[in-house]
């Protein structure tokens, strides 16, 4: 099996180890970065940091090349492909620490390339995107989970926000009116940009902090992500490691 991640904010150093790759610039222009190439349990991890590589300039969320990325992954042949997002907790039940596998999403972003449609090579498509993550993946990721005792949470919405700043309050009650239990930026476009090359995705979250407006005075945003990345990217790096250990003949 080949797996593709794109790994998040801090997640940098994911997996350490391996080879790096260099990938020429594509249709849709230049990737996030190379990928890195580890190999678990006689599996193949190819791995891009979404927001650039350690010492460069970071890449913001709304200016991640997120076609060229999905890109590059359907290029490289991968069975699957699997983002790891850092997010902040909305919803009871979705505290710092928790890792999360969304089923649903809604995309309050804007003005980012988010289509394939309409170009020659891409005549105009209206993919089904009912179910935003590939149930199939899904389920394997699950699976993995429950062998090895990792908790993950199996269902949430994620709502993905345009950053790079922060939310306000309000913005953060209306999501939760609307049903988002998690709040992120970069889910989008990258689960419909998959959808449209028809390359099997699913995200799993790392929850970092309390949206905004939701942690006890005086604990600040930047504190709380601080205080809860790793051992979540911890958490996370034991799911994949499981799942591509993991006998996927039937991948
Ligand atoms: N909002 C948006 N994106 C995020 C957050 C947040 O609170 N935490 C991590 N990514």
């Amino acid at each position: 099996m080949r797996l593709g991640i794109i790994a998040g904010s801090g997640a940098a150093d994911f997996l350490p180890g391996g080879q790096t790759i260099a990938l020429a610039a594509g249709p849709w222009g230049e990737t996030s970065g190379p990928v890195r190439q580890v190999g678990i349990g006689g599996h193949e991890v190819l791995l891009m940091s979404r927001h650039g590589e350690p010492g460069a300039r970071a890449i913001a969320p709304h200016a991640v090349n997120y076609r060229a990325n999905v890109w590059a992954f359907r290029e490289l042949g991968v069975d699957h492909l699997l983002g790891i997002n850092t997010v902040g907790g909305i919803s009871a039940g979705f505290a710092c620490g928790a890792l999360v596998l969304p089923d649903q999403l809604i995309d309050y972003s804007w003005g980012r390339a988010h289509s394939y449609s309409g170009t020659a090579a891409f005549p105009l498509q209206h993919v089904d995107f009912t179910t935003p993550f590939c149930l199939r993946l899904r389920d394997l990721l699950l699976g993995a989970a429950r062998r090895v005792g990792v908790e993950l949470k199996s269902a949430g919405t994620y709502g993905v926000t345009q950053g790079p700043r922060l939310e306000t309050a309000a913005e953060i009650d209306r999501m939760e009116r609307d049903g988002c239990d998690l709040v992120g930026m970069t889910a989008m476009p990258e689960a419909g940009l998959a959808r449209e090359l028809d390359v099997s995705y699913a995200i799993c979250c790392v929850v970092v902090n309390q949206a905004a407006g939701r942690a006890p005075a005086g604990v600040g945003i930047h504190a709380e992500i601080a205080a809860n990345l790793r051992a979540g990217l911890d958490q996370a790096e034991r799911l994949v490691t499981a799942f591509t250990e993991a006998d996927l003949h039937a991948t």
